[in-house]
């Protein structure tokens, strides 16, 4: 029996009709047997103040706790100018602090993204990449998931309904999951 796995998913985007919200939602239903995919929504979380790092608001110490409870990461980003939006890199930046209690070190995770563009948010991808570096994260190198041309992959109720993204996605969490137990093994 393998052990029951828990990914938390953090879509990168505020949007209610946000095209990674519903990638992340894909993921959930997409997850092989014995992995739990949930998410977390960053709408609540402030703009980052280092003032704050000793007593941060109640969203950043919730993100913290859940980030630290699961066995690994899913994030779901945009792409801004090239890069990762702000407030996708404002919770990753809260909840690398105070200093000596970031909730990401050594945690095991993966990424994908969508976006309307050709790319498929690869240029943000690979911002978020260099972030994993610091962070001390385990980062899944393949697949990469880059969702290009977006409205013509999901319908209007945001179902996923492109089958090559669904295989993507369903082989980046069976990786994940694999690489996830690989490191807990030690
Ligand atoms: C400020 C801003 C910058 C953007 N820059 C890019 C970009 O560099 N590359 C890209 O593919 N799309 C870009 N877009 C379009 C986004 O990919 C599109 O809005 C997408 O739907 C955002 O993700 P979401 O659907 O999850 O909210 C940008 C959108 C905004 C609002």
């Amino acid at each position: 029996m393998t052990q029951p796995l828990t990914i938390l998913g953090i879509a990168g985007s505020l949007r209610k009709a946000s095209f990674n919200r519903y990638a992340l939602a894909a993921a959930r239903q997409l997850a092989p047997e014995g992995v739990t995919v949930e998410t977390f929504d960053i709408a609540p979380i402030p703009l980052y103040n280092q003032d704050e790092d000793a007593n941060p608001p109640a969203a950043v110490t919730e993100l913290k706790a859940r980030v630290k409870a699961a066995d690994a990461v899913l994030f779901a980003t945009p792409e801004y100018n090239y890069s990762i939006p702000g407030v996708l890199k404002n919770a990753i930046d809260w909840a690398s602090r105070p200093y000596g209690d970031s909730a990401w070190d050594s945690k095991p995770v993966a990424v994908m993204g969508a976006s309307p563009g050709a790319f498929g948010t690869a240029r943000a991808q690979y911002h978020l990449r260099q972030c994993f570096v610091f962070l001390n994260m385990y980062q899944l190198n393949r697949p990469e998931v880059m969702i290009g041309s977006a409205p013509s992959k999901f319908d209007a109720q945001g179902n996923l309904t492109d089958e090559t993204s669904r295989k993507l996605i369903r082989q980046l969490l069976e990786g994940l999951a694999a690489w996830t137990r690989r490191l807990q093994q030690g």
